[in-house]
């Protein structure tokens, strides 16, 4: 069988890059673009055939990034326009197709657009935002909290009004109902697209619109004020399916061009219903990255997903991201690797597109956070003990064991995790057991199969308790995976048929094999 039929967002590896922490080109302390091209050739041998970036464009970075100031620039900390194209050029050289992040939900403070708007109530940007006068008490106009804390209205003593942020008071939420706003945003979408670009990760992009109404959320139970509201009038809002279509005519004038949407705040079943052939590609579901270290959770989230997505959908998974606690720091036991290996086995056999995280391939782990006055992330220092923010997961990469683990040659602008010295990519390169390689000749089994890229998915215990195995079925070929996700040594009755051996150790063929702990095996069958 060959792999003609490969669509590079649906049977590819897609890799999340933040781009402070991958590599630094020019020893400032943080990552930039040739940094990254510099790595190219790491990323196509591992298998890599999509980069996503967090954000480069020019921002005061009170949110790293999050808060752009000028959505078609490039960051001059991160490099040039010449920079970027060079990377676009060298990555599709390779095969490879650049994703960018953008975060239209809400524009820095300083953004030129914001800068104006804030000036008067008849200046040409003044509906940008969305504006509202007092109640007449003075008090903001509902109940809506910030995420990142307080309430969600800022008060503007130039305009004598309240501005709308969901996150910090310096990332203004634009208004979407104005079409100026929307003909600017979807002209953000042609200008990367003709750089080059072939897909999008759109920041809570279901947060766009709220209620035109401003009504009340109502009250739940919780601890955070944010948490204490159910977000109803906040998120989610109808017109985001029409928007969808419009972006999605925009993109598919171009082949093979992908959206992907961080869903805010949604249920697996919110999510999937903003993917299809007129809306986005995909949006990431939350539950599955959420799970405890137990098979039957993950096996239920990844079927809940598939069956909440339509026909018409693809699904995708994650386990780590720029937010979140990193998979091993979730899963593993001190510097011990065997649950990173089945976590990585999962995700890249898993029916659904892999989204990896930098570093999740060498197990990198969250730097610790041990004091107040350390902390970069602004929702680590509002929230502080309670929650230290998210520096842990964008420590700089570690490349080797020379000082700052080859990531830069100066201070890196967060500390490299003390384990560089034997956690690195050149260490990992030669071990042949290291969970590098493991996850390369991983990748190069899920490359050569077609039914681990787009086959059908069908978990072979209905609960399981230890192991985790399923069939994944295309065009008349069969994958069997089976995972162990215990620490003891199992028996595995294998399904009928004639099975060999496509990863893991060989045994000859019998009725039962013997899974090592944390097994991971795959064999094929022709149906
Ligand atoms: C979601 C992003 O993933 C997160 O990093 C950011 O802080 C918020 N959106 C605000 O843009």
């Amino acid at each position: 069988m060959t792999n003609k039929d490969f669509l590079w967002w649906r049977d590819g590896i897609i890799y999340q890059i933040y781009p402070r922490s991958f590599a630094d080109s020019n020893n400032d302390g943080i990552g930039d673009l040739p940094g990254i091209l510099s790595k190219l050739d790491y990323l196509s041998d591992l298998g890599v055939d999509a980069i996503w970036l967090s954000p480069i464009f020019p921002s005061p970075d009170v949110d790293f990034g999050y808060d752009v100031a000028d959505y078609t620039g490039i960051d001059p900390k991160f490099g040039t326009m010449q920079d970027f194209e060079a990377l676009v050029k060298a990555a599709k050289k390779r095969g490879m197709h650049i994703i960018l992040d953008l975060v239209l939900n809400h524009t820095s403070d300083q953004h030129p657009w914001f800068v104006e708007s804030r000036k008067s109530r008849e200046n040409p940007y003044h509906d940008w935002y969305l504006w509202q006068d007092p109640q007449p008490n003075g008090d903001p106009p509902n109940n809506w909290q910030a995420i990142f804390g307080g309430s969600a209205w800022e008060f503007d003593q130039d305009r004598g009004q309240y501005y709308y942020h969901m996150f910090y008071k310096e990332q203004p939420d634009l208004n979407w109902r104005n079409p100026q706003v929307r003909a600017a945003m979807l002209d953000v979408f042609r200008f990367w697209l003709k750089k080059g670009v072939d897909g999008f990760r759109l920041d809570v992009f279901n947060a766009y619109f709220k209620d035109s109404d401003l009504k009340d959320n109502p009250s739940q139970f919780g601890i955070r004020a944010f948490d204490r509201q159910k977000h109803i009038y906040d998120v989610s809002q109808p017109e985001m399916y029409p928007l969808l279509e419009d972006i999605r005519a925009i993109l598919d004038k171009r082949k093979n061009t992908y959206a992907v949407g961080e869903t805010f705040l949604a249920t697996p079943e919110q999510a999937a219903s903003y993917c299809g052939d007129d809306k986005l590609h995909a949006a990431f579901n939350f539950a599955f990255a959420e799970n405890r270290w137990h098979p039957k959770r993950f096996q239920r989230s990844a079927c809940q997903w598939y069956e909440a997505l339509s026909d018409d959908a693809w699904p995708n998974n994650f386990l780590s991201n720029h937010d979140m606690q990193r998979t091993a720091t979730r899963y593993c036991f001190g510097e011990d690797d065997r649950r990173a290996k089945v976590a990585a086995a999962l995700l890249l056999t898993l029916k659904g597109t892999p989204f990896m995280y930098y570093g999740e391939e060498i197990g990198l782990r969250d730097i610790p956070i041990r004091s107040k006055a350390d902390v970069k992330d602004p929702t680590g220092k509002t929230f502080w003990p309670l929650y230290k923010g998210r520096d842990g997961c964008r420590a700089p990469m570690q490349w080797d064991d020379q000082p700052h683990a080859g990531f830069s040659q100066t201070e890196p602008w967060l500390p490299v995790h003390a384990n560089f010295t034997h956690r690195n990519v050149a260490q990992q390169q030669v071990d042949p057991n290291s969970l590098l390689n493991f996850v390369k000749q991983l990748i190069q089994v899920r490359k050569a199969e077609p039914a681990l890229q787009r086959g059908d998915f069908q978990p072979l215990v209905k609960d399981p308790r230890f192991i985790l195995s399923f069939l994944r079925t295309y065009e008349g070929e069969q994958v069997l995976v089976v995972l162990n996700f215990s620490s003891r040594q199992l028996f595995y009755d294998m399904p009928d048929g004639a099975w060999t051996s496509l990863f893991g150790t060989t045994d000859s063929n019998s009725e039962f094999i013997a899974l090592a702990p944390y097994d991971v095996r795959l064999f094929k069958q022709a149906a």
